[in-house]
């Protein structure tokens, strides 16, 4: 469909601006200059923002009615068109704006003119823009809700399944799987609160501001705002077309979305190897490998920890782009687009795949209990018990069940296993009942605190969330 011009061809003249220009532009600024290849992406925008401004201009009585009748007419066949595939879009018409305002004159004849009325690309470019990220934050939110309640699926699932904590990848204490999952949950939480709030700052509507300064026909801008689903118009023209913050934020909640989603994938690597064996990746999300039978390999996760990469990468392209132009449009904003549109793409894509692989995985309850019981995992709840049952400082509890973890060390045991004569050598006043803290369902079950990671606080939790997503 693209209308991919020869280089060689000879340039031909622009009709939007021929009044000023005498020849066309050399081949090479046709290729620097255009951005219909991309950003006929907003085709519907622009055409819905088209139609918003006809509307207003005749409400206003700037357009006679049969204007106004032929040239809705004539927007509403050109979305039929581009939605059925017939519109030929030309490189030499540079973008969408001029692509739409082109072939309406080509529909409805020089009355085609008027549509551009106390307008301007530029405000008609921050519009565009503006609408196609707001969409973008709404189907974020959908994705992140899904992929939240597929979280809540699997921590409801596992709220007593335990699993060793980690700081520094060294096992710390023991916690539940399902306590894992809620602390995604929460992030992704964030996430969501992220979009909400930009989607918020970004509903006004900056039609209107023409050029740069405003214009000096009576228009209505608080109509076309509304018309067009926005809170309002903006309150300074200058700014209406030179922001791209709401972008900026866009790709900012994209990325710490997208990092966070990183670390999930890296984690489900981890846990997915023969060593951790914590997780088992469902076939729909692996991939074998064409030399070593044997293999399943997590693509799909390396690949969300790899996009993340991509989606950062946006944001600091954007920024970069923004950083020092000089009020208010430049065309170094044409750039602001495309990393828009790859960040929003991927991390759609990334969400459906967190979601699908957590779905689809098998928890291997039985490593991850092993794995739990592990490393002297429960050596803060003897130091915890000595506090508690024997009385003693905290620091000397700590330095107790140091010298109890390397006894067990050299003995080859765990802590559970030592005898209690062995015990009661380091300190005089531990008893029998220690062992009762020693195994990993009780220390995990006595992590009651808010927001612990007890089963009983996990599913107080869980209950939560779903309460507040209803
Ligand atoms: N294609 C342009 C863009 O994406 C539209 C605005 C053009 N404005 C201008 N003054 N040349 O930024």
């Amino acid at each position: 469909m693209a209308n991919k011009q020869d280089p060689t061809a000879p340039a031909s003249e622009n009709t939007m601006w021929g009044g000023r220009f005498a020849a066309g532009p050399d081949a090479i600024m046709e290729e620097i200059n255009a951005s219909i290849d991309f950003d006929r992406k907003f085709y519907a925008q622009d055409i819905e923002g088209s139609r918003a401004h006809a509307r207003m201009l005749h409400d206003q009585g700037i357009l006679s009615s049969a204007d106004h009748a032929a040239i809705d007419q004539g927007l509403c066949t050109i979305l039929s068109e581009i939605e059925s595939g017939q519109f030929e879009f030309s490189r030499s018409l540079e973008d969408i704006h001029m692509n739409v305002e082109s072939r309406l004159a080509e529909l409805i004849g020089p009355v085609a003119g008027r549509l551009h009325t106390a307008r301007s690309r530029n405000d008609q470019v921050a519009l565009d823009f503006r609408m196609w990220v707001r969409d973008q934050t709404d189907a974020a939110q959908v994705a992140l809700l899904a992929f939240i309640r597929s979280l809540l699926e699997k921590a409801e699932e596992h709220a007593d399944t335990v699993m060793p904590g980690f700081t520094h990848l060294q096992t710390a204490q023991p916690v539940t799987f399902g306590h894992h999952c809620l602390a995604y949950v929460e992030m992704m939480a964030r996430d969501l609160s992220r979009f909400r709030d930009a989607r918020e700052r970004m509903n006004e509507c900056p039609l209107g501001a023409a050029a740069l300064a405003g214009t000096g026909f009576d228009i209505d801008r608080h109509a076309t705002a509304q018309a067009l689903g926005f809170r309002e118009p903006t309150r300074n023209s200058l700014d209406s077309v030179s922001d791209r913050d709401f972008a900026l934020e866009f790709l900012s909640a994209a990325s710490i979305c997208a990092t966070h989603l990183t670390r999930m994938a890296e984690e489900i690597v981890i846990w997915s190897t023969p060593q951790f064996g914590f997780v088992q990746l469902s076939d729909r999300f692996s991939t074998g490998s064409s030399i070593m039978p044997q293999k399943k390999n997590p693509d799909a996760a390396e690949l969300v920890r790899g996009k993340g990469g991509r989606i950062t990468g946006s944001l600091i392209g954007l920024l970069t782009v923004m950083k020092g132009l000089p009020l208010t449009y430049s065309k170094d904003m044409q750039e602001d687009k495309e990393g828009v549109f790859d960040a929003a793409e991927t991390l759609e894509l990334c969400l459906a795949a967190m979601t699908g692989m957590i779905k689809d995985m098998t928890v291997n309850t039985a490593n991850m209990a092993a794995a739990a019981g592990s490393g002297y995992s429960t050596a803060t709840d003897l130091a915890d018990w000595l506090v508690r049952e024997a009385g003693i400082p905290f620091r000397e509890a700590h330095h107790v069940t140091g010298r109890a973890v390397a006894l067990a060390e050299s003995q080859g045991c765990e802590l559970s296993e030592l005898p209690i004569a062995d015990l009661q050598e380091l300190h005089g006043d531990i008893t029998e009942a220690v062992y009762e803290v020693l195994t990993v369902q009780a220390s995990v079950a006595s992590r009651t605190s808010f927001g612990g990671t007890a089963p009983e606080s996990v599913r107080i939790q869980i209950k939560d969330w779903h309460a507040r997503l209803g």
